[in-house]
C-alpha cells in the first residue's frame, strides 16, 4: 500500500493555487519522488465564499482559520503561503512545536525569524523549509544551503526584485518615465497595488538578509541593510548609462571581509561585461563568489504563481520524503563592516555652473578628496544646461560621501541630480 503524508495550507492566492493544483494534478509523480503520496487535507483562506482557480475535491476542508490547519492531525506538513508577518510567524511557530514540517515562501518572516525558527524546527525535530521566499523559481537556498558547503563565499550580488527589474527595463526599452512603468507593470500583474515593499527596496533586502545567513551565517536584521529604493531613478540615467553600456539595477550585495559583513540594495549602473547586466524584465539572478568554486550563476523566473510554487511543492516532496535541512548556526547579531569598508564605484551626475573650468575643479576636488575619476563626460541637456557625468574609481562609501559633500558646495556646481552606485 502506498504511504501518504497530509498537507495543510495556509492561504491559497497567487502562489496557493498554483501549489494546490500541482498536489492534486501530480500526487503520483511526487508520491515517487518522495515515498509518502503528498495529500491535500486542510486549506485556510480569508474568505472562504471567493470563487477560486481551483476546484477542490470535498475531501479538502476549507474554512478561515489557519490555527486549525496548523492543528489538524491529518497534517504533517504545513504549507505557509500567507503573507506579512502575522498571524503567519505564530502559525509556523505552533506547527514546528507540535513537530509538524513546516514550507514557507514569507520572505519577511525568514529574513526577520529564520535562524530561531531554525532552532525551534531543530529542537522539535522537525523540518523549516523556505526555497520559494528569495528568487522564487531559482533554487538558490537550495544552493547555498547544500551545494557549497566547503566553500568560503565572499559575496553575494543578485538582481532579485521582479517589480523593479520589470520597471527597470520598461524605462531602458522604452524611454518611458518610472510613473508610468510602474503603472504598466501594475497592469500586466507584475507590481501590487501598494507597491511600496518592492520599489523601496524592503522586498529586496528581505531576500537578501536570508540569503546572506546561509552564505555567511550571520543574521542581519532588514532594517540595518543599507537599503534605497528606486523611487529616485531618472530616466536621464538610465538613458546615460546606456551611452557608457551600463543597465541600471536594483542590485542587492552582500559582502563578508574580516571587518564584517556589508549588506545593500542599491540602484546600480552594471557593465556590459558583467554577468547581471542582461538580467532583464521577470528574470532574476544571483553571482554567488567564493574562495574554492570561483563563481557560480544561477537564474530564474524570480516570481509568479508557478515558478513560485515550484519551489515549495519541491520543499514539500523533501519534507515527505523525510529530509530535515540544517541551517547555520548564528550567535547574536551580525558585525557589520559599515560604510568606511565599503568599496563602491560610483556615477555621479551634476549641473554646472558657468565658471571657468568648471569641470577641472570637480574633478580634481574627487581627487583632493580620495575618490579615484575613472572617466567624465560632459552631458548637456536643454532642461539643465551644462552637465557634467563623472565615473568614480573604488573608494570606501564613506569616502565618496565626504567627496559628494565637498563637490556640492563648489561655486563651480549648482546641485548633484543623481549618484548612484556602479559595479566596478
Ligand atoms: N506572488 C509571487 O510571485 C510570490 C513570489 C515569491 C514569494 N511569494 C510569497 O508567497 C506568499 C503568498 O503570496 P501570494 O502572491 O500568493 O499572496 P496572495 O495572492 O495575496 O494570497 C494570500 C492568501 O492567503 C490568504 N490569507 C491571508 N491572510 C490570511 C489569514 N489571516 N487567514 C487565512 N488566510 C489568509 C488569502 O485569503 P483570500 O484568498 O481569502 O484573500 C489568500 O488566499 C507571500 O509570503 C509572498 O511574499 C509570492
Amino acid at each position: 500500500m502506498t504511504a501518504h503524508i497530509g498537507v495543510g495550507m495556509l492561504g491559497m492566492g497567487t502562489v496557493g493555487s498554483a501549489i494546490a493544483a500541482r498536489l492534486l494534478s501530480e500526487w503520483q509523480l511526487l508520491g515517487e519522488r518522495s515515498g509518502a503520496v503528498p495529500v491535500l487535507r486542510h486549506v485556510a483562506v480569508r474568505d472562504v465564499q471567493r470563487q477560486r482557480d481551483v476546484t477542490l475535491p470535498e475531501t479538502v476542508r476549507l474554512g478561515d482559520d489557519p490555527f486549525a490547519v496548523v492543528d489538524d492531525p491529518a497534517v504533517r506538513v504545513v504549507v505557509e503561503v500567507m503573507g506579512g508577518l502575522q498571524p503567519a510567524t505564530e502559525c509556523i511557530e505552533r506547527a514546528l512545536s507540535e513537530g509538524k514540517h513546516v514550507v514557507t515562501a514569507n520572505k519577511a518572516v525568514i529574513a526577520t525569524h529564520g535562524p530561531r525558527l531554525a532552532r525551534l524546527a531543530a529542537a522539535h525535530g522537525a523540518g523549516l523549509w523556505f526555497e520559494a521566499s528569495a528568487g522564487a523559481g531559482l533554487p538558490i537556498i537550495a544552493l547555498l544551503r547544500d551545494s557549497l558547503l566547503g566553500d568560503r563565499i565572499t559575496s553575494l550580488d543578485a538582481v532579485i526584485n521582479t517589480t523593479t527589474n520589470v520597471i527597470l527595463t520598461h524605462m531602458r526599452r522604452d524611454g518611458v518615465r518610472l510613473a508610468d512603468a510602474l503603472v504598466d507593470a501594475q497592469r500586466r500583474g507584475f507590481a501590487e497595488a501598494d507597491p511600496s515593499s518592492d520599489v523601496d527596496g524592503w522586498d529586496a533586502a528581505y531576500k537578501l538578509v536570508v540569503m546572506s545567513w546561509l552564505a555567511f551565517g550571520v543574521h542581519v536584521p532588514p532594517e540595518d541593510v543599507d537599503r534605497q529604493g528606486i523611487g529616485d531613478v531618472k530616466l536621464d540615467d538610465i538613458g546615460y548609462a546606456g551611452r557608457l553600456d551600463c543597465s541600471v539595477r536594483l542590485l542587492a550585495h552582500a559582502a563578508r571581509s574580516d571587518a564584517g559583513v556589508v549588506l545593500s540594495v542599491q540602484p546600480t549602473l552594471v557593465a556590459q561585461s558583467h554577468p547581471l547586466y542582461d538580467i532583464d524584465d521577470s528574470d532574476n539572478a544571483v553571482l554567488i563568489r567564493s574562495d574554492f568554486a570561483s563563481s557560480v550563476l544561477v537564474r530564474g523566473r524570480g516570481g509568479g504563481g508557478a515558478p513560485t510554487a515550484s519551489a515549495v511543492v519541491s520543499d514539500v516532496v523533501r519534507a515527505a520524503r523525510g529530509d530535515i535541512p540544517v541551517y547555520p548556526a548564528t550567535d547574536g547579531p551580525a558585525r557589520l563592516a559599515g560604510e568606511e569598508n565599503d568599496e563602491i564605484c560610483g556615477y555621479v551626475r551634476m549641473m554646472l555652473a558657468d565658471v571657468d573650468d568648471a569641470r577641472g575643479l570637480v574633478l580634481q576636488a574627487f581627487e583632493d578628496r580620495g575618490v579615484p575619476v575613472e572617466d567624465s563626460r560632459d552631458a548637456p541637456s536643454p532642461q539643465h544646461g551644462a552637465q557634467l557625468v563623472v565615473l568614480t574609481g573604488a573608494a570606501p562609501r564613506a569616502v565618496h560621501s565626504r567627496a559628494l559633500e565637498t563637490v556640492e558646495t563648489l561655486a563651480a556646481v549648482r546641485g548633484i541630480a543623481a549618484s548612484l552606485d556602479r559595479v566596478c
